[in-house]
């Protein structure tokens, strides 16, 4: 299966070698937009991706909920931690399906269908959290982040610069982002943040949809100014609700389908 995104002419992700994306920036830098960008190509797939959804604060994302089988979008306390064990818990069951392949098959080898989690304002909930809600939370985020590659499930973390700053995600959990992206202009501190203590910063001035972007295989501090694709939300938003329709998304009819070759 093809797993190439299109970020710009010459920036490609691949969201199944590459897999796990984090998007940082400060409120209106276009985090969502490019957010919705990524799950239209994902859901467009030849074989199409299984999307989750978690939105604490219910803004744009929460709208799949309308589209989506049931149970697939999360907004609450409750809600998202019953999505991120189903989650784990699917993830599991595809675990089990690989290893009845030969020997060394991974998601990637066997070439089967990728599920992603996008969980926007990342934080917005994590701040709002216990110690023991927020080990809970943090054990069941970094399980999903250290066995997904594998399997073929991914995450997705869109989150304000300032959590980011404030220790959102574990340290493990921020190793296993295969791309990197922070929207908009940001003083160095919060580049460094995002990206780590190492890297060269570009100097050009960015704006709203445009951003630095890290991805895994180019080097460890080697950031790229972009400038993210330009979308009508509404003709995209009509794209998602077409390629959802039908059978395109059911959690268990994919969790075991190899591709004819
Ligand atoms: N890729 C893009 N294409 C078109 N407009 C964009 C893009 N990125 C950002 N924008 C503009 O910036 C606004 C804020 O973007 P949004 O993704 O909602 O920011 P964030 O999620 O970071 O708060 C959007 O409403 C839109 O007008
Ligand atoms: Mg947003």
């Amino acid at each position: 299966m093809d797993d190439t995104i299109k970020i710009t002419k010459s920036i490609n992700w691949h969201a199944l070698k590459q897999i796990n994306c984090l998007i940082a920036g400060a409120r209106d830098s276009g985090k969502s937009f490019l957010a919705l960008y990524l799950i239209v190509r994902l859901i467009r797939f030849s074989l199409p991706t299984q999307l989750f959804v978690i939105d604490p604060k219910r803004s744009d994302l929460s709208r799949f909920s309308k589209i989506l089988p049931p149970n697939r979008v999360a907004s609450d306390k409750e809600e998202i931690f019953a999505l991120l064990d189903r989650y784990l818990a699917l993830m599991k069951k595809r675990a089990n399906f690989v290893l009845t392949q030969p020997f060394g098959a991974t998601a990637a080898s066997l070439g089967i269908p990728l599920y992603y989690l996008v969980y926007d304002e990342f934080g917005a909930l994590t701040s709002l959290l216990n110690s023991k809600e927020r080990k809970e939370h943090d054990a069941l985020l970094s399980q999903i982040a250290l066995m997904g590659r594998q399997f073929g499930f991914g995450l997705i973390c869109l989150m304000q610069q300032s959590s980011v700053v404030n220790g959102g995600l574990s340290t493990a959990v921020k190793q296993q982002f295969g791309m990197v992206a922070h929207m908009g202009n940001a003083s160095s501190d919060y580049y460094r943040s995002t990206f780590g203590s190492g890297i060269q910063l570009p100097a050009e001035e960015l704006g709203q949809g445009e951003g630095l972007i890290w991805i895994q295989g180019f080097g460890q501090g080697f950031l790229r100014a972009f400038k993210a694709p330009f979308i009508n939300p509404l003709r995209l938003w009509e794209q998602c609700i077409i390629s959802c329709k039908g059978d395109h998304q059911d959690d268990l009819k994919y969790l075991t389908m190899i591709p004819s070759h």
